[in-house]
């Protein structure tokens, strides 16, 4: 399942918003719808973000039309900012919007129409960079699962979330296609409900069995012993392992802590952020009242309520056991050992 793919300066995206009722694939063809379906979460999820990104600067190159080249900068840098303001948090944007530019300005000799197709190109790597890099999170975390387990995961780390196979979601696909008999417990992830809407969803296209329950019943099922383990995505990383993830994780890796389940975050080393020390430095993005407010545009919260909606929250070193990365499994203590990933 691919959330996107790329030909001839248009990029098609499955329309998240609209999963699982309809699959609709949108075209788009200039940098601002991009920067706009990134903004409106028609596509998310960090990697994914950041491979889209990556064509955004792609298909703005391409319409700058000039025989200057410090003009053709000039607008790059615009457009690379632009599509840089569309979400905060997530790491993978800025490195991916930087990884393209920064191909342009090394090779800044060559013709303007040489450095357009090397931005593409760039794209298209990292495209299927993506891919192998969560195959290789897959192969690693699978070591960690054993037979029988019951997985929890938060939010969609999945395909549809990456370029394909997914981050949380790969983990738990190669556990199963190496034939552990493995179940998913599905937090619902409240309020853009990409538990229900898009892991539960996509988990079953594969026939991978998944059980949904809403957030605020994952402390219940782990006091059952019905948990054991927990599996989720990142969307950036500091040095000293605190992880930003999908509001509500924190409360699920506390609750895993308590319970005495590992509680592991899978990730491409690119969501790791090396300028950061720690999580206090990571922005998290706020947005809008209308999610909590209302469910499918039908209000259910009085009108003029105070709403406060944070997208992610920051989840504290001691509560992870492991970070499952494409280049292998980072143990405490991460303020060692997560700078010997970069
Ligand atoms: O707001 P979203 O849907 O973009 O948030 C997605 C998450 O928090 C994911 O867990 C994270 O990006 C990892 S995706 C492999």
């Amino acid at each position: 399942m691919k959330p996107l793919e790329y030909c001839n300066g248009v990029l098609k995206l499955i329309d998240q918003t609209l999963l699982p009722g309809e699959q609709k694939i949108v075209e788009l063809k200039s940098y601002a719808k991009v920067a706009d379906a990134i903004k409106d979460m028609i596509v998310r999820g960090a990697p994914a973000i950041g491979v889209t990104a990556a064509y955004g600067v792609a298909i703005a190159s391409k319409a700058i039309n000039t025989d200057s080249k410090d003009e053709f900068f000039t607008d790059l840098v615009k457009v690379c900012d632009i599509i840089k303001s569309t979400r905060p948090t997530a790491v993978n944007l800025f490195w991916a919007v930087d990884r393209v530019y920064n191909k342009a300005v090394s090779n800044r000799d060559k013709s303007i129409e040489e450095i357009k197709n090397l931005i593409e190109e760039e794209a298209h790597l990292m495209e299927k960079e993506d891919i192998e890099s969560n195959r290789s999170i897959g192969r690693f975390g699978n070591e960690l699962i054993k037979e029988n387990w019951t997985i929890l995961t938060h939010c969609n780390a999945g395909a549809l979330a990456t370029c394909d196979y997914g981050t949380a979601l790969g983990v738990i696909r190669a556990a199963h296609e190496s034939g552990k008999n493995i179940r998913v417990f599905a937090d619902e992830t409240r309020p853009y409900l990409q538990g229900s809407r898009l892991t539960a969803w996509e988990l079953m296209q594969d026939n991978i069995p998944v059980t949904l329950i809403c957030d605020n019943m994952a402390g219940h099922f782990m006091k059952e012993g019905l948990i054991d383990c927990v599996i989720v995505g990142a969307d950036r990383i500091a040095l000293n392992g605190d992880t930003a993830n999908k509001i509500g994780t924190y409360s699920v890796a506390v609750l895993a802590k308590e319970n005495n389940i590992p509680f592991y975050v899978a990730a491409p080393t690119t969501t790791i952020d090396f300028s950061i020390e720690t999580g206090k430095q990571i922005p998290i993005e706020e947005r809008s009242p209308d999610e909590i407010t209302h469910i499918k545009g039908v209000r259910i919260a009085p009108e003029g309520v105070n709403v406060k909606n944070p997208a992610f929250d920051v989840t504290p070193n001691k509560y992870i056991s492991a970070i499952i990365t494409d280049k292998g499994i980072i143990y405490p203590p991460y303020n060692e050992n997560i700078e010997k990933y970069k």
